[in-house]
């Protein structure tokens, strides 16, 4: 399942980002992929580790820790420190899976990516092309969001950003280990959340059918997390 998460970043947030972005020096994305990554995968990137991406991650990190709605549908376990990507003059990615355990640079942790996460630093009319393609059970869908809206999807799928023709493409990605790897267990997890969130304003704080749900939820919760 596809979550796109609204306003991660204020337009005011992303224009401070692009600013430094814009300025920054980016490297050869192919000094960072993997063996099958190889032959698809045309785009610059940040270097991992430097001042600006740290920065600039931990950023991203504070502002997902205060998402309900990413925290709901994630429910993070750990997070990859956040990339930085940059598609122009036909850059692409080719159809990949997303490596299964990533190591963290600098440290003895790795993430295993059970979510994939590509928040959009450049708005949809700055380039054309560059949509971010996913398959998944009913077909592909194709993901191109205004900057400061991010995207949540299954890192077990199949997925491309089609070539960039015009513009500049610049986004932050990066894995989320979840505390419920199984993907159909988190959305259901996740479809329960945001239903007691909906009824909630409707009924009284001590209706037994809200406590009762809220149980279920967090029981859930509790047979199925691995923290
Ligand atoms: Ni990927």
């Amino acid at each position: 399942m596809l979550i796109p998460i609204q306003g991660v970043l204020s337009k005011d947030e992303v224009l401070q980002f692009r600013q430094k972005l814009d300025a920054a020096e980016w490297q050869d994305g192919l000094k960072t992929a993997g063996t099958l990554a190889r032959s698809v995968k045309r785009n610059l990137q940040l270097a991992d580790g430097s001042p600006l991406a740290v920065e600039l991650g931990n950023f991203i990190l504070r502002k997902l820790g205060n998402n309900p709605l990413f925290v709901s549908a994630a429910l993070p376990n750990r997070i990859y420190p956040p990339k930085f990507n940059y598609y122009a003059d036909g850059g692409t990615y080719g159809a990949h899976v997303d490596s299964a355990v990533m190591a963290v640079p600098g440290g003895n942790v790795s993430v295993r990516s059970d979510l994939s996460a590509t928040l959009f630093l450049a708005e949809p009319d700055e380039y054309e092309g560059g949509e971010l393609q996913v398959e998944g059970p009913f077909g592909i869908q194709a993901v191109k969001l205004a900057a400061g809206d991010m995207v949540l999807y299954p890192s077990s799928s199949l997925h491309q950003v089609t070539p960039v023709t015009a513009g500049a493409r610049v986004a932050s990605f990066f894995w989320i280990q979840s505390m419920v790897q199984n993907d159909s267990s988190r959305v259901l997890l996740f479809d329960l959340d945001q239903s007691i969130q909906g009824i909630t304003p409707a009924l009284a704080a001590d209706d037994p059918r809200l406590l009762k749900l809220t149980g279920v939820y967090h029981n859930l919760l509790r047979q199925w997390a691995v923290t």
